[in-house]
């Protein structure tokens, strides 16, 4: 039985004092977690520390990085690598994601890199793929994601792959209240596991947790978690709200 997972995109918004807030009332909701169902939440690098003592007697409650840096140290100003979050007790670290792709210009190859990283230092990647408009009205969306797997995943041996959470967010939905059908994202979840099928083998991909991110709301999460393949979902704008949040939460199956 694979984890379902619904993560908190915190991306760079609230104050320390917001934050806090936001997850006392998230935790005020007294959500009860069933088996193999986790919730991260995933704040910007100086909340970190606060979250993970917040959050240390929830059992299912886990904390996630944005991302880190694709070295293991050195004079790097300003950057903070995996092994720093691991320090401070971070779970998993968000990598990929398009917001970073396009301002950052991270590429499948250095987020190769960044996995390592991640996986050497014992924390879990939540490796974040998905299309642009352009791509998905060419119908080659497909093509797109499975480069970026194999640039980014298929280095990886078996028992790495199985620490990996990917995430599945078309840029056309990130942010704009556009949100794939439900059909939409069943048929990219579906063509992720057997991409991982094909390369890790079906065990392998049965195993792997893949999530949906792009205007996920309360009021469509149902409808996306109960397709076969989406096992919870990656959430921003809606993470900021912690009735919205919670409500997400509970629409997992
Ligand atoms: O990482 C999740 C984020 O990209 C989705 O954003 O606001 O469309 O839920 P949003």
């Amino acid at each position: 039985m694979r984890k379902k997972i619904v993560a908190g995109n915190w991306k760079m918004n609230l104050t320390l004092a917001q934050g806090e807030q936001l997850i006392n009332d998230i935790l005020q909701a007294g959500l009860r977690l069933k088996e193999g169902q986790e919730v991260v939440v995933a704040t910007p690098f100086p909340y970190l520390q606060k979250a993970k003592s917040l959050l240390k007697n929830y059992p299912g409650f886990y904390v996630a990085a944005q991302n880190c840096y694709s070295e293991k140290s050195g004079a790097y100003t300003g950057e903070v690598s995996a092994e720093m979050l691991q320090s401070i007790g971070v779970d998993y670290v968000i990598l990929g994601h398009s917001e970073r792709r396009e301002y950052f210009q991270e590429s499948n190859a250095m987020l190769a890199k960044k996995i390592d990283l991640v996986l050497a230092n014992g924390l879990k990647p939540i490796f974040c793929c998905g299309e642009p408009l352009e791509i998905r009205q060419a119908e080659t969306q497909n093509a797109f994601v499975a480069k970026q797997l194999e640039e980014s995943l298929f280095h990886l041996a078996v028992e790495q792959l199985k620490q990996v959470v990917i995430a599945y967010e078309p840029i056309w939905a990130i942010g704009t209240g556009l949100t794939a059908s439900a059909a939409q994202a069943q048929d990219m979840h579906a063509f992720i596991r057997s991409q991982i099928a094909n390369k890790f083998g079906r065990e392998a991909a049965l195993h792997t947790t893949i999530l949906y991110g792009g205007s996920a709301k309360p009021g469509n999460a149902a409808e996306l978690f109960a397709q076969g393949d989406v096992d919870g979902g990656l959430i921003g704008g809606a993470s900021l709200v912690a009735a919205d949040f919670v409500a997400i939460i509970e629409k997992l199956s």
